[in-house]
């Protein structure tokens, strides 16, 4: 049986038949400017990796798109072969063009090229979870998610895919894409400044189903609030401490992929979500978002 360590705040969540630290981590902050090229740094990217898996986090959020592939390859090279409990989460939906663009790659074929290339960058066999991702940089966009999703389905029942989820949807979306094949989560933009989801959340949480909010910390452009400022000063805290331990009092279905190219950072947050936040600090951080 796997253990995990106590000093990991949150606990663990299961995604399908997969066991997870609800603090987990997002590698994206690891390519180059722009999530385009090779990271300044390798040795210290290895080093934050090889770092999330000695404080034994078991989620690990990346894409083929980053860099593109460096991210998958800063992984395998850390990390594999890889710890039995810990799992790799990428997506697919989404290339990269010259001028660090993200156009969307979702046809059929663009979803199944995407998933053979991150099996191959990883150096698995099956991959643990696939979030589609849909969307533009600027949010959720309506339309029919099932071309790429059917097949993606189409891959989970030939044993390459664990588990599907939908990324940066909408609603709508999430509602199509159960229609088809069972997801285990919903991977958006959410924050304590950022709540369009709240809804949405906790009907997932209704539902068992896992919900993983990207930006955690803001993302590009870091959170700031007088609220959020004057609560960590009170506790002494720093402000992405009380935004990740937000998060995870927020809801139980809520997993956090906070990105840093920072060892010390990922320390830092590892210990700051566990920061205990009193109903008055809640009620405070409460009025910020919506
Ligand atoms: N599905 C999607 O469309 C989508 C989109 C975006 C991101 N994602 C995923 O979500 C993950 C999280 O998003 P993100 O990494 O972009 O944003 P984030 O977690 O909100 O913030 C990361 C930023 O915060 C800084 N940071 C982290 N810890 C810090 C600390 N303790 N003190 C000061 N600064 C700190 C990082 O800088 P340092 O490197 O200096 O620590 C980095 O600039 C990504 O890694 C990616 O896996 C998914």
């Amino acid at each position: 049986m796997t253990t995990f360590p106590a000093s990991l705040p949150g606990g663990t969540w299961t995604l399908g038949d997969l066991t997870v630290t609800r603090f987990g981590y997002g590698a994206m902050q690891l390519a180059g400017p722009g999530v385009m090229g090779p990271p300044a740094d390798r040795d210290s990217a290895l080093a934050v990796l090889r770092e999330v898996a000695d404080l034994g986090i078991t989620h690990i959020d990346t894409s083929d798109a980053y860099g593109p592939r460096v991210t998958n390859q800063l992984i395998r090279e850390a990390l594999h072969p890889y710890p039995e409990a810990l799992h790799i989460v990428t997506k697919v939906g989404a290339t990269r063009d010259e001028q660090g663009g993200w156009p969307p790659a979702r046809r059929a074929g663009d979803v199944r090229r995407a998933v053979h290339d991150n099996l191959e960058a990883l150096g698995l066999e099956v991959l643990d979870l696939v979030n589609l991702r849909l969307g533009d940089a600027s949010g959720p966009r309506p339309g029919s998610l099932a071309e790429p999703y059917e097949a993606l389905a189409e891959l989970q029942r030939q044993g390459l895919i664990r588990h599907l989820g939908v990324s940066n949807a909408t609603p709508e979306q999430v509602a199509e894409a159960r229609t088809i094949a069972p997801i285990v989560c919903v991977q958006n933009m959410y924050n304590l400044a950022h709540r369009h989801d709240d809804e949405l959340i906790d009907e997932l949480a209704r539902e068992g189903i896992a919900y993983v909010p990207f930006f955690p910390l803001g993302g590009f452009s870091p959170l700031q609030s007088s609220a959020l400022s004057a609560v960590a000063a009170r506790l002494e805290a720093t402000p992405m401490s009380v935004a990740l331990a937000w998060l995870l009092r927020r809801s139980p279905n809520i997993l956090l992929i906070p990105g840093t190219s920072s060892v010390a950072h990922l320390r830092e947050n590892a210990a700051g979500a566990g920061l205990p936040l009193s109903g008055e600090d809640l009620a405070e951080l409460d009025k910020i978002g919506p």
